[in-house]
């Protein structure tokens, strides 16, 4: 096995596949745009699902990068040898180009060859899906596997449960896959002992999808216009791997992190199975917190969406800093480690490095006033409680008086031998707040739901919304952010002043007088260029090299944009502005609703 580090790895991927026909692209922000349905990007194909569903991708139908990913429905595992809320992910993508036997062989290769990683064959175990009514046992690629060289005995069938990836949501693009192994050299923890085990044999550091079905709403997987290949390889597992040490913790991308802990705590990260992983947890906390505010679409710790997973993250980091003494301030000592490792490759953390470290120490300090308060009441509450549940009701006054995020509230509970009614505290929480808080909540655990009919629409209206605001307000207008849900779609954009009544009006009456007209939603492919010559407006630093998609509502709308959008402007029904207000210091925000046809 090579030891090579994390920058190698990356370049060597990347270079592999590009020698295989793949152009390089860059990763996404780990902060989807336009989707509703999900936080943060968490895997590699995200930013490419329209392509999987079969539109054309500018950069080709062979595709490589690195994506930074965030999972957080991990988050209880964080600290073990394997789980991080923050992870890299190396993928390569067939867009309806190569399929099982490509993405196999290229696999093998790049795992076995002494060119690339150089992992031993007897290191390696598959699995491979197992069949069942939805589709059919995988056999190709057992047989593909073992044409590589690998024995039959390595190569495991497992079912759905283990061996089926997506959709992301609740419909999508989705497919059997194949996933690698390597065989730590562990006893079988049972007869049964197989990759599908968490025994701590097997550990996962690549999987191959073979995306040939689209999940319907109806449950029903349906046979995708082209079969893709979605592939995505752990950057820090494989590190872990090749450098023979016990934890993606232990590898190079946490030595410095972890080394800040040590110094302002006076503990050794060993001494302790429990000062371990209270390390682990403040190491892996921190860097996380400092991609997302540091993303190109970074945001700062607030009560909604992902600027509430940010504070939850930023809080426990401190309340396990608390555990190990950890002094005042340390936090964005921690996050300077990462933002100095990961500048040459995300040179975003290194344009927003002040951000991120006032940030951090904001939300630290804001945090360490609430919780001294807080546990004052926890002890209350404590003595005062009869049997050993604390009521939803008292968690979520703990969370909205106190700060306290109910993991904290549940942290606390446990040490005393407690349980907390975290039923209750979500309904409490729903009772209590807005929906798009109680939304943020549940999807700090959750995935994705689907990119329906309904969000092209809304993403189509903020076209509209975007030209009748630059016709009514001047040129000045320029988006600053956009969210979906499925219920409405708020745009933020660059302007200095509230709108009057009458000016909301009058953008209400042209986006409808655009809808009614009803002209086609036309899609071109041009190079930057050419968009600017059109007098496209958007981004025009585009993120997949020379060729861009642009959009074209009538006379209406020309702008640069991914999808996806409704046909026609007449689906979008009616539309209607609910809330006009400040944003930030010279930015506004809107909310508003179509009534879809
Ligand atoms: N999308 C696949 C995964 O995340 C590659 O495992």
């Amino acid at each position: 096995m090579k030891k090579i580090t994390a920058d190698q790895l990356r370049k060597m991927y990347n270079g592999f596949y590009q020698e295989k026909g793949h152009t390089l692209i860059r990763g996404a922000s780990l902060i989807p745009e336009n989707d509703p349905t999900v936080l943060f990007t968490t895997a590699g194909m995200h930013p490419l699902v329209p392509y999987l569903l079969g539109e054309k991708h500018p950069a080709g139908t062979r595709l490589t990068d690195v994506q930074k990913c965030v999972r957080t429905g991990d988050i209880d595992e964080v600290g073990d040898a394997t789980h991080c809320t923050f992870f890299e992910m190396l993928g390569n993508w067939s867009l309806g180009d190569y399929f099982k036997k490509e993405a196999i062989t290229w696999s093998y290769e790049f795992l076995t060859s002494e060119k690339y990683l150089g992992i031993p064959v007897e290191n390696l175990a598959v699995s491979v899906f197992a069949g069942d009514e939805d589709c059919p046992r995988d056999t190709e690629s057992a047989s593909i596997w073992e044409a590589c060289g690998l024995p039959k005995e390595r190569i495991f069938f497992l079912p759905k449960k283990n061996n089926w990836w997506g959709p992301a949501g609740i419909t999508g693009p989705c497919g059997p896959d194949t996933e690698m192994f390597i065989d730590t050299g562990k006893p079988k923890c049972c007869e049964e002992c197989s990759p599908a085990c968490d025994c701590g044999k097997y550990i996962e550091i690549w999987n191959d999808v073979f995306m040939q079905y689209n999940k319907t709403a109806e449950g029903t997987f349906e046979p995708l216009k082209q079969k893709n290949v979605d592939t995505g390889m752990g950057l820090e597992r494989t590190i872990c791997i090749l450098n023979g040490v016990k934890s993606v913790y232990d590898t190079e991308l946490f030595a410095g992190a972890l080394a800040v802990i040590a110094e302002f705590s006076g503990r050794s990260y060993d001494e302790s199975e429990s000062v371990t992983k209270a390390f682990r947890i403040i190491a892996d906390h921190v860097r996380t917190a400092t991609f997302i505010i540091g993303d190109e679409r970074g945001v700062t710790p607030s009560n909604v969406d992902q600027g509430y997973v940010l504070r939850r993250l930023i809080r426990r980091a401190v309340r396990f800093g608390r555990q190990i003494k950890l002094q005042r301030g340390s936090l964005s000592k921690i996050s300077k480690v990462c933002i100095d490792l990961y500048a040459e490759t995300y040179p975003e953390l290194r344009a927003n490095e002040a951000k991120i470290l006032d940030e951090i120490n904001k939300e630290e300090e804001r945090f360490i006033k609430t919780v001294s308060m807080g546990l004052k009441e926890f002890e209350k509450l404590v003595e005062r409680l009869e049997g050993t549940e604390i009521d939803g009701k008292t968690a979520f006054r703990l969370y909205d008086t106190f700060g306290f995020p109910i993991e904290i509230t549940e942290e606390l509970a446990k040490e005393k031998g407690l349980t907390v009614d975290t039923n209750g505290f979500h309904a409490a929480f729903k009772a209590h707040q807005e929906k798009s808080q109680a939304g943020s909540e549940q999807r700090f655990k959750g995935g994705l739901a689907d990119s329906t009919e309904q969000t092209a629409r809304l993403h189509t209206a903020t076209h509209l919304l975007q030209a009748a605001l630059r016709k009514v307000l001047g040129d000045e207008v320029k988006q600053r952010g956009s969210n979906i849900t499925a219920e409405r779609l708020r745009f933020d954009f660059s302007f200095s002043r509230p709108m009057t009544a009458d000016e909301i009006k009058e953008v209400e009456a042209l986006v409808n007088s655009y809808i009614q007209a009803d002209p086609e939603v036309v899609c071109e492919e041009m190079t930057v260029a050419e968009a600017k010559e059109r007098g496209a407006i958007g981004l025009f630093e585009s993120k997949y090299g020379e060729r861009v998609k642009v959009y074209t509502m009538g006379e209406f709308s020309c702008e640069i944009c991914g999808g996806p959008h409704a046909k026609r402007l007449g689906e979008l029904g009616s539309f209607k502005i609910t809330k006009e207000q400040s944003s930030s210091a010279g930015v506004r925000r809107i909310k508003a609703e179509i009534s879809g046809n």
